[in-house]
Formats: C-alpha cells, structure tokens, sequence
C-alpha cells in the first residue's frame, strides 16, 4: 500500500527548472561555453557543483579554474538564480500539483521533498506548500547526488515509510535513476523519450491524477 509520496522540486512542483537554466545559460556564456536545452536535460537534478562542473567540461575549461574560482562561479550562478525566484507565489505551482497535494492529504499520504536544491526550502515557502510536506531532505546531508539512490531512500527512512510504500515523481533523467535504484515506483514528468525509465509516465504535471497513479503503483 502506499503511504507517502516524494517529490522533487524544479520542474515538477514549480517551474524553477527553466530559472535554473536561465541562469546557467548566462554563466556559460560569460564563460565563452555554449548551452542548449538538450545540455541542460543533463544538468537537472544534478547539485550546484556538478552542474558547473559539467558545463565547464563541455567547453574543455576543467582544469582552467582554482576551487576557490570554481566556488565563485557557481556561488554567482546561485546570486543570479535567487533574483529570479524572488517573485515566486503560490500561482506559481505547475499546473495540477495544488490538488494533487490536496487529494494526497485528504488520503492521509504523508509528504516528502527529496531536492538537490539548497534553495528548496525558501520556494517551498514562496509557494505556500511547505506546511503541506512532512519532512525535506537536507540536501548537505548527501554523500551522493542524484543517479545515486540516497536522497530519495532517506526520504522514505525521514517519512518512516518503506521504500515499497513510496512513490516518487521527478522531471529529471538522472532522478529518475535515483528513484528506481531506491527501489520506489517512479512516476516521471516529461517526453517520452526523455521519461523511458520511468515507471509511470506523463507528458505535463496537469495529467498527475492521484487515482492514477496509485492504480499504476499498486498493479
Ligand atoms: C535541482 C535542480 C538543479 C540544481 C540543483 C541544485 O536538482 O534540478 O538544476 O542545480 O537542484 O540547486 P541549488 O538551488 O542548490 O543551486
Ligand atoms: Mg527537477
């Protein structure tokens, strides 16, 4: 039976996935470092560090930056990205997800946010949900990011669920990962192509009905 649900954040609960974006595209390009859309799928879900890290790889500037230099880049990226999320409200919730966390609750699902984002918690406050959720991961507390299964296991353990009582949703090809490697039904946001892995997938978060997912979740 599930019993609790684990959500990401960008891109499935708020559009902050294309901010992030924005804001990586700018420090790219500042960098003399080519961005696209189909390069960012790669960066979602990934931390602030990697992210920088893959992008200074695509334009072969590894070894170009100081940790120091590193630390000030992405701390810039992050400058940028927190002015484009001040104006974040709770319209700002992709369409669907305020009565799918309605329905949740009135199910008694308990609620939990596994994000690589350290900005989590003030969007979850912007967006007026953060009462709503149980408990968030603390994404410093992670030895690993996503692919790897530890932010979403340990949302399971914080909701005191079995991993089998949980389904996770995610927009991104490397929490989708995440999600299966942790033994939890993943429900992906995104092409078809792009959600393969997933368990259960939907085009845009306005087809995420509760009643569907837990049909698909309990098969
Ligand atoms: C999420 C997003 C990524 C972002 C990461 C870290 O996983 O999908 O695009 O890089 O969080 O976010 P932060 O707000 O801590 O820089
Ligand atoms: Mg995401």
């Amino acid at each position: 039976m599930i019993k609790g649900f684990i959500f990401d954040l960008d891109g499935v609960l708020t559009d902050t996935a294309e901010y992030h974006y924005q804001a990586w595209k700018r420090m790219a390009n500042k960098l003399g470092i080519p961005l696209d859309r189909e390069m960012n799928e790669q960066l979602k879900g990934i931390s602030r560090m990697d992210s920088l890290e893959r992008i200074l790889a695509i334009g072969n500037q590894t070894e170009k930056y100081s940790v120091e230099e590193k630390e000030q880049l992405a701390n810039e990226k992050n400058e940028d990205y927190k002015k484009l999320i001040l104006s974040v409200t709770p319209n700002d919730l992709l369409p669907g997800i305020a009565d799918l966390l309605a329905d949740l609750k009135k199910e008694n699902i308990r609620l939990a946010l596994a994000s690589a984002s350290k900005n989590g918690p003030v969007i979850m406050e912007k967006l007026g949900i953060a009462d709503l959720f149980d408990t968030v991961v603390d994404p410093a507390s992670l030895a690993n990011g996503k692919p790897d299964p530890e932010i979403f296991i340990k949302g399971a353990e914080q909701l005191q669920l079995k991993t089998e009582e949980c389904v996770g949703v995610e927009d991104a090809q490397a929490g989708i990962e995440s999600i299966n490697a942790a033994g939890i039904f993943s429900v992906g946001v995104g092409t078809k192509e792009m959600m393969k892995n997933a368990d259960y997938a939907v085009s845009d978060t306005s087809e995420l009905k509760l009643s569907d997912i837990l049909k698909k979740a309990t098969n």
